[in-house]
């Protein structure tokens, strides 16, 4: 594994290599320069954890695009969202009449993202796309949700390439298990 890992015992296998996730970035980025041939889409990446993905999906995308952020935070407990999203930093741009396209690192039960995928429609741009790293296994109407889906996880924990436990381990080049004291099945993420 790459990316100064830590010598942690709760760390385990890794889930996506960073060669896989490298692989398939230059993927998404061929579908999305071939989707939007004529437009300049706005990558819209979620804080924190899509940074890493953004940055280097933005790279794969051979057309003009531009970026900006938002942060949100959800309310809930610290591994599971209730849907119910506070903006902490919105965009600096209007989204009148634009191509969006929303970056994440994972759709955990998708409510992060289709409370900002609503709240981004109240806008008016022309459209709106969902792009994300990983989409959680067995969770209904996340393929529907999500335009561009990297790869699919199973239920547990991971951590690295921009997903964090406590805001470690966003460095990590390789997507890792990660052991908590709720991996009894709880299906539920960090990042
Ligand atoms: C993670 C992830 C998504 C959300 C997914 O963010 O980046 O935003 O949870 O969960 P959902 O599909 O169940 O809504 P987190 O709150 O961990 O913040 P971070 O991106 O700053 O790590």
């Amino acid at each position: 594994m790459t990316g100064a890992r830590e010598d942690d015992p709760r760390l385990g296998e890794i889930v996506v290599g960073a060669d896989e996730i490298r692989r398939r970035v230059v993927e998404l980025g061929a579908e999305i320069t071939r989707d939007y041939a004529d437009r300049t889409p706005l990558l819209v990446g979620i804080l924190k954890g899509a940074f890493v993905f953004m940055a280097d999906l933005a790279r794969s995308i051979d057309r003009p695009v531009e970026v900006d952020f938002m942060a949100v935070s959800s309310y809930g407990s610290s591994t599971r969202t209730s849907g119910v999203v506070r903006i902490l930093k919105d965009l600096d741009v209007d989204l009148g009449g634009r191509d969006v396209i929303l970056i994440e690192d994972i759709a955990d039960s998708g409510l992060t993202l289709r409370y900002l995928r609503r709240s981004l429609m109240a806008r008016q741009p022309a459209s709106v796309e969902i792009c994300c790293l990983l989409v959680r296994e067995g969770v209904p109407d996340l393929q529907d949700l999500v335009r561009y889906q990297g790869f699919p996880v199973p239920p547990g924990w991971v951590v690295g390439y921009g997903l964090d436990v406590g805001e470690r381990y966003r460095h990590l080049d390789d997507i890792v298990a990660y052991k908590t004291h709720e991996d009894a099945g709880s299906g539920s993420v960090a990042g």
